[in-house]
C-alpha cells in the first residue's frame, strides 16, 4: 500500500521508459562529429575557420558597414536574434535560424534552397534587404581589407568577383561549422542512462516529459542529436507574415537545384552530390514544408517557427495541441493529431526541453 502511495505521489509511473523508448533515447546524443562538406575544400581546415570568424563580424561587407552576419545571427542568442522576422536594410519574412547546426545539414534556409553552407552565405551578401553587397563590392572589400588573409588561404584574388564571394563563403562555412550547439544536461543523462542502465538527472517533471516527447510523435520528426531529421514538413503552422503565402520547400527546392552554386555547380569542389541527383522537386509533400529545426538551446532563441509567429514554447504545445486552422496549400502531415495537452502535461514536455540547453555559454566551438 506504501508503494503504491509512493507511486501515485510521484508519478513515477509516468515518467519511467520502457524498453524500446530507453533505446530510441541512446539516439538522441551524443551531438556527432561534423558531415564532410566535399564540395568545400577547405571545410575543415583550422586557417579557414579562423579566417571566416572575422569575416563573420565584419560590417564592412555590407552596404553602408551597417549590419554582418553576427548582427541577425548573435552569438549571444545562440546565434538567432530574438526578433519575429528579420531586419536589416529592410524586414524579411522569416525568422533567424541558428548557425549552431550547419555542420550536420544538407539544406540550408527554411526552404533548403541552398545545399551547403558556402552556397548559403551568398544569400545575405548579395540580399538587398540583408547586406545589400554586389560580388564587385565584396571582392574589393576583400582586397581592401582582408587581401593577407584571404591570399594565405586561398591564394591570390580572383579576378572573377563571383569567384570571390564563393571562397568568401567557404571561409564563412569553414567557420560556422567549428560552432555547436554545445552539450547539454540531457547529453550527461544519456551517457549516465548508457553507462549505468538508469540516471537521477532528470527530475519527474522532466522525465514526464521525455516519455511523452518520445511516444506523442514528437521524435517522428526531431530525432537524432540534432533533434532533427534534416526534412522537410507541413505542419500547418498559420502564417502571419507579410507578403503572401510562403509555401516553402515547394519552391526551395526547385530553388536549390537551378542555383549555380549548387554542389554540381562550376565552383564547387565535388560533383558528388547525391543528395541534390535525387533531389525530386515535384514531390507532392512539399507545398508549406519548411524543414525540421533541432530543438537544442530553444530557452534562448524564441520566437518560434520559420515566421517567427508561435513567441513562447507554451505557444508552440498550445499549437501541437490544437492543431488550428487548414493549411492554405497542400495538407497537413497526416500523422499529426491534435495532442488535446493540459497544462501540467505541456509544463513537462517543457521542462525536459530546457534540458536540452547547453551548460556552457554559447558559441560553444569545436
Ligand atoms: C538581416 C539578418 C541576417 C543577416 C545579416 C544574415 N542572416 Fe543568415 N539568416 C537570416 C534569416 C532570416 C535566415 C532564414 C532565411 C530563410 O529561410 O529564407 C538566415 C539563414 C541562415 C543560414 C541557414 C541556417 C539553416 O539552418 O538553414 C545560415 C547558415 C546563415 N543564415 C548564415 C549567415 C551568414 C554567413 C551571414 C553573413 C554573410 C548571414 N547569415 C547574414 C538572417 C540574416
Ligand atoms: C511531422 C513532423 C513534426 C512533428 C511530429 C513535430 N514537429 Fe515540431 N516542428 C516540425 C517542423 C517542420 C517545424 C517548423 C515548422 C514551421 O516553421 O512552419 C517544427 C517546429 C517546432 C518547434 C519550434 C522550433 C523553432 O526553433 O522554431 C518546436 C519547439 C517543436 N517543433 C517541438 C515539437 C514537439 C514538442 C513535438 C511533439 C509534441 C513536435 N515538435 C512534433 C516538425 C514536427
Amino acid at each position: 500500500m506504501a508503494g503504491l502511495l509512493a507511486l501515485v505521489l510521484c508519478g513515477c509511473d509516468q515518467a519511467q521508459l520502457d524498453e524500446r523508448q530507453m533505446s530510441v533515447v541512446q539516439t538522441l546524443s551524443p551531438i556527432p562529429e561534423p558531415v564532410a562538406r566535399e564540395s568545400n575544400r577547405v571545410a575543415d581546415r583550422a586557417d579557414a575557420a579562423a579566417f571566416g570568424a572575422v569575416l563573420f563580424s565584419d560590417a564592412g561587407f555590407s552596404k553602408g558597414g551597417s549590419h554582418s552576419c553576427a548582427t541577425c545571427h548573435d552569438p549571444a542568442r545562440h546565434f538567432t536574434d530574438g526578433k519575429r522576422v528579420a531586419t536589416a536594410l529592410g524586414e524579411g519574412t522569416r525568422n533567424v535560424p541558428t548557425i549552431e547546426t550547419v555542420a550536420w545539414q544538407s539544406w540550408f534556409y527554411w526552404d533548403g534552397r541552398a545545399d551547403s553552407g558556402w552556397a548559403q552565405a551568398r544569400g545575405p551578401l548579395l540580399n538587398p534587404i540583408e547586406m545589400g553587397s554586389t560580388p564587385a563590392q565584396v571582392r574589393q572589400h576583400v582586397l581592401d581589407v582582408h587581401q593577407d588573409r584571404f591570399e594565405a588561404v586561398f591564394g591570390p584574388v580572383p579576378e572573377d568577383p563571383e569567384d570571390v564571394v564563393a571562397l568568401v563563403g567557404k571561409a564563412l562555412e569553414a567557420f560556422e561549422r567549428t560552432v555547436t550547439p554545445g552539450a547539454a544536461r540531457f547529453d550527461r543523462y544519456v551517457a549516465e542512462v548508457r553507462q549505468n542502465g538508469s540516471s537521477d538527472l532528470l527530475n519527474e517533471s522532466e522525465a514526464r516529459g521525455l516519455k511523452r516527447f518520445l511516444s506523442d510523435g514528437c521524435v517522428n520528426c526531431h530525432n537524432g542529436p540534432l533533434f532533427t531529421d534534416h526534412s522537410f514538413h507541413n505542419i500547418g503552422v498559420p502564417q502571419v507574415a507579410k507578403g503572401g503565402l510562403d509555401v516553402g520547400r515547394a519552391i526551395g527546392a526547385v530553388d536549390v537545384l537551378e542555383d549555380p552554386s549548387n554542389c554540381l555547380g562550376a565552383r564547387s569542389d565535388s560533383k558528388d552530390c547525391p543528395e541534390l541527383r535525387y533531389l525530386d522537386p515535384s514531390f507532392p509533400d512539399w507545398p508549406l514544408a519548411f524543414k525540421t529545426p533541432s530543438l537544442r538551446n530553444l530557452s534562448h532563441t524564441a520566437p518560434y517557427m520559420h515566421d517567427g509567429s508561435i513567441a513562447t514554447l507554451d505557444g508552440v504545445l498550445v499549437f501541437y495541441s490544437e492543431l488550428p486552422g487548414t493549411p492554405l496549400a497542400g495538407h497537413r502531415e497526416l500523422t499529426l493529431e491534435p495532442l488535446h495537452l493540459s497544462d501540467g502535461q505541456r509544463a513537462d514536455l517543457i521542462a525536459f526541453l530546457k534540458t536540452l540547453d547547453a551548460e556552457a555559454d554559447s558559441g560553444t566551438t569545436r
